[in-house]
């Protein structure tokens, strides 16, 4: 079967990193217009990079968690296609091997002057690599986080979409669906394609479809996915 899996942030928390929304969500503690758009990088690009150093220092004491593992699991019988809007590298480090990050990814820097120019993107050496004021792109300008902020277009949302062609069964774990278009590819899924949603809280699923609503944490969900749903299809 093809299985094609949009992840967010609920997806790493049994890895230990905090969602963004709901208690204790980032975005509680940090303004979201100062640390993840173009205007704050431009006001002051030391409190951005500085805001992403520490998101990777922090990735580096976590590993994936057994959901990750699962879902990486999965590629032995089927075709598995990770589409997260996480940033952070736990699908590579369970063993997904394709996988679409359409909100960039934390372990990548790129240009500030034409950030998807994929030439001048390149992967950081190590979690506790840092980009700091100075450390410039081949194209002469100020290095910045591979990362999609609010505002920015989504390049990868085609690659997103074109994933779902021939999709035999869409899940969507650990994602309030608040942020287009990432929430809009459920848009996408055709109608008779089994869709599950795993999520230990309530999401609102827009538009008119039947969903089938896992409401457990991303491990024990995947875990009932594979045991109850996937082996029966
Ligand atoms: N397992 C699975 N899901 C969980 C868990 C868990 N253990 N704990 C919480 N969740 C769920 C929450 O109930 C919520 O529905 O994870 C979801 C997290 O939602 P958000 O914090 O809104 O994160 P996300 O949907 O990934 O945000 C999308 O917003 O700020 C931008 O770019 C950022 O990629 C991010 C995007």
């Amino acid at each position: 079967m093809k299985i094609v899996v949009l992840t967010g942030a609920g997806m790493s928390v049994e890895s230990g990193l905090s969602t963004f929304r709901g208690g204790g969500g980032l975005w509680d503690n940090y303004p979201v217009e100062q640390v993840a758009t173009p205007e704050g990088f431009a006001a002051n690009p030391s409190l951005v990079l500085e805001f992403y150093n520490k998101r990777r220092k922090e990735l580096q004491g976590k590993k994936p968690n057994k959901g990750h593992e699962l879902l990486a699991s999965l590629e032995k019988e089927h075709e598995v296609i990770v589409v997260t809007q996480n940033v952070d590298d736990l699908h590579e480090r369970a063993g997904s091997t394709n996988i679409i990050h359409l909100h960039g990814e934390l372990m990548k820097a790129c240009s500030s002057r034409n950030p998807n120019d994929l030439r001048q993107v390149r992967t950081l050496p190590s979690h506790s690599a840092e980009i700091i004021i100075g450390d410039k792109a081949d194209d002469g300008s100020q290095l910045r986080p591979y990362i999609v902020w609010f505002g920015e277009a989504v390049p990868l949302m085609d690659d997103a979409v074109l994933a779902l062609r021939n999709v035999d069964v869409f899940v969507i774990i650990g994602t309030s669906l608040n942020v287009y278009p990432a929430a809009g590819l459920l848009n996408y899924v055709p109608a008779k394609v089994p869709v599950f949603l795993i999520d230990p809280n309530d999401v609102e699923v827009r538009g008119v479809r039947g969903v089938t609503v896992i409401r457990k944490g991303a491990s024990d969900g995947v875990e009932e996915l594979i045991e109850k749903y996937l082996k029966h299809l």
